[in-house]
């Protein structure tokens, strides 16, 4: 019997980095820095630099950074948002508990990203900002969806949750809407060793904002200028961030070398693949697939001991916490059919040369 092949194992990269991380994490409980402090402050550094921001703001999940994205805009009620079908379904609840109307679009039937062409129709009065998701690690058309911000003079914000360190046009993402919203969680390519998230950007006032918000709406201690909430980073959650962002960028290449070979190899005609335009540099937070066997692929791959994933299989508007938004089954053709046939197939970075060649192997054995 073989060994399994998850989705994603995160044992052997935290095995990896345990005795530097280790020793970190004895200078955080030495120095007691256990909510935000030194530690979280460097790693705010370190990530505006690898981001190429001026600014990065590190919060305890990318749903606050999204929530507190909203509020930075002053986005509230009676405002609306607009953002993808196909994501998960934090970047609605940014818009949402922001107490603003999440409005969705659907997506682009070979890239799976947000279809640009699709937001102008979504546009009203009340319309404030678009979030544009760089869904599974790859960048959306960010020019188009600016060039249509620009226009109708919509904030745009980035959710990079799953993307830290891709690549737009030669340039990481994180600085080309107002902000950029990150989550840190333990499986993301860059994940902490507990919750965490952040924002970059280059504009000084929102950089403001988001300190005082995530922080009582506090600058000065015990002196609340506004209604604000406890949304801090962790201290072992930035340490962790710290060592592991020195290695993100190789991890991301072993990901990249490893999709290249699936793209390369993969050779199955019931299987279709994510379209890359030339101008993008996905990281491969996930490789997702679609097929209309998708049910029989599962259960072949599974008798050869490989287990992809799922990601999303319902979209954002037929979600149940949606049902008052009145969306029908329908609405959006692409979403809809990319969450009944989509598969995640295995990717990480620790993934060897054989996982590999199996997971392609077995796909290329499927015969529907
Ligand atoms: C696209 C997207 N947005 C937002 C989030 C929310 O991040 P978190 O889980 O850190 O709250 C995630 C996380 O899974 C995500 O994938």
């Amino acid at each position: 019997m073989e060994a399994k092949i998850p989705c994603l194992d995160l044992y052997q990269q935290n095995q990896s980095v345990k005795a530097e991380m280790f020793s970190l994490f004895e200078k955080v409980y030495d120095a007691s820095a256990f909510s935000g402090g030194p530690f979280v402050e460097q790693f705010e550094k370190d990530f505006s630099a690898f981001c190429g921001t001026k600014f990065a703001v590190g919060v305890n999940n990318g749903t606050t950074a999204l929530h507190l994205a909203m509020l930075a805009l002053g986005i509230g009620a009676g405002d609306e948002v607009i953002i993808p079908a196909n994501t998960f379904i934090a970047t609605a609840w940014g818009v949402t508990h922001a107490g603003a109307t999440p409005v969705f679009v659907d997506c682009h039937p070979d890239t799976w990203e947000i279809d640009a062409s699709k937001i102008e129709a979504a546009i009203t009065p009340k319309t404030k900002a678009v979030i544009g998701v760089h869904l599974y690690g790859q960048p959306f058309d960010i020019y188009a969806v600016q060039a249509i911000c620009k226009k109708h003079k919509l904030f745009l914000v980035e959710d990079a949750a799953q993307a830290q360190g891709a690549m737009y046009d030669g340039k990481r993402i994180g600085g080309f809407g107002e902000m950029a919203c990150f989550s840190f969680y333990p499986g993301k390519n860059l994940g902490a060793c507990g919750e965490a998230g952040g924002i970059t950007t280059n504009h000084e006032g929102y950089y403001k904002k988001l300190l005082s918000l995530r922080n009582h709406g506090s600058t000065v201690r015990y002196y609340h200028d506004e209604i604000g909430f406890n949304m801090r980073m962790g201290g072992l959650e930035g340490a962790s961030l710290q060592i592991k962002l020195k290695y993100l960028a190789g991890w991301n290449e072993r990901r990249r070398a490893i999709a290249a070979r699936y793209q390369r190899e993969m050779k199955n005609p019931a299987v279709k693949l994510q379209a890359q335009p030339a101008n993008t540099a996905s990281i491969y937070h996930l490789f997702v697939v679609t097929t209309e066997y998708r049910d029989g692929m599962i259960k072949f791959l599974n008798e050869k001991d490989i287990f992809p994933g799922l990601h999303y299989p319902v979209p954002c508007h037929l979600q149940k916490a949606y049902a008052d938004l009145g969306y029908t089954l329908g609405q959006f053709p692409q979403a809809e059919y990319l969450a009944a046939h989509c598969l995640s197939l295995p990717m990480f970075a620790e993934m060897t040369d054989a996982e590999v060649g199996r997971v392609i192997e077995a796909v290329n054995a499927y015969k529907s």
